[in-house]
């Protein structure tokens, strides 16, 4: 793998992410809001693609291209259901009871981006779906706890990975978070899982995108998909995914993409 810079936010810059990350966020309240049994996948990108216009804002995913030729993405959410991991097509999908709906979304607002993902129940959901939506966010803010000056990368992963594994579920190992800033991907990686006092050190101006990817079963993917984007898991049990775009800062960590 080659060594990618680290591009280190000014105060200034970490507050542009900031209102980047509370426009964002108070979206995700809509998205949240209307997921419900028999609603199209469509429609919560309709709202999505309405209030990026409103806030004169623009899709960090939204014709996305990977290294790979192929299709861009299309929409400016990813909306991925149960065994969807990640990068799912919100297109003529309709949420039915039971169904854990996972949405990514982020934004670019005054050249910088933020980067956020939820997953929520539909109507009644069993219960171990009820927990998999639990223990998935509650990994991410052990994960968060992590995010101070003189911690490592692997003190992040390891409280994610322990926190997951503890509660009888897996983490993806072939997706992790990532550095975010003028590029929606940057330099480092974060990955979910790790081991104490391993890895790169983490500095001030370093903001990052965690995001835990949490299965029901085993931790492998399925990238078969004949849409080229949307990753499932290999033994077609739930996953659930939420992400934070947090800054390190002198005063600790600090969350960008919840409302203040
Ligand atoms: N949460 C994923 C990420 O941050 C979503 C990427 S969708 C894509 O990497 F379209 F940008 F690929
Ligand atoms: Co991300």
């Amino acid at each position: 793998m080659t060594r990618q810079k680290i591009n280190l936010k000014s105060k200034a810059e970490i507050e542009i992410m900031k209102e980047a990350g509370n426009i964002l966020a108070h979206i995700f309240q809509l998205l949240e809001e209307k997921v419900a049994p028999g609603v199209f996948g469509d429609e919560i990108e309709e709202i999505a693609v309405r209030e990026i216009k409103k806030h004169g804002v623009i899709s960090s995913f939204q014709n996305y291209q990977t290294y790979r030729e192929g299709v861009p993405f299309p929409s400016v959410i990813c909306f991925s259901v149960n065994d969807e991991i990640v990068h799912g097509f919100p297109f003529r999908k309709e949420i039915r009871e039971g169904d854990i709906v996972s949405i990514d979304f982020a934004i670019k607002h005054k050249g910088f981006h933020a980067d956020s993902a939820i997953s929520v129940g539909a109507g009644k959901i069993s219960e171990t779906a009820e927990k998999l939506i639990k223990v998935t966010k509650e990994s991410l803010y052990q994960g968060i706890k992590e995010v101070q000056i003189g911690n490592r990368m692997g003190d992040v992963g390891f409280a994610i990975q322990n926190y997951a594994e503890k509660n009888g579920f897996s983490v993806v190992r072939d997706l992790v978070g990532h550095g975010v800033g003028r590029s929606i991907h940057e330099a480092p990686e974060v990955p979910n899982f790790g081991k104490k006092g391993e890895g790169m050190k983490l500095i001030a101006g370093m903001t990052l995108a965690i995001e835990p990817m949490i299965n029901e079963g085993n931790y492998y993917i399925n990238c078969e998909d004949e849409d080229q984007w949307t990753i499932r898991t290999e033994d077609g049990k739930l996953s659930a995914h939420f992400e934070h775009t947090v800054a390190v800062t002198t005063a600790g960590c600090e969350i960008l993409t919840e409302i203040k």
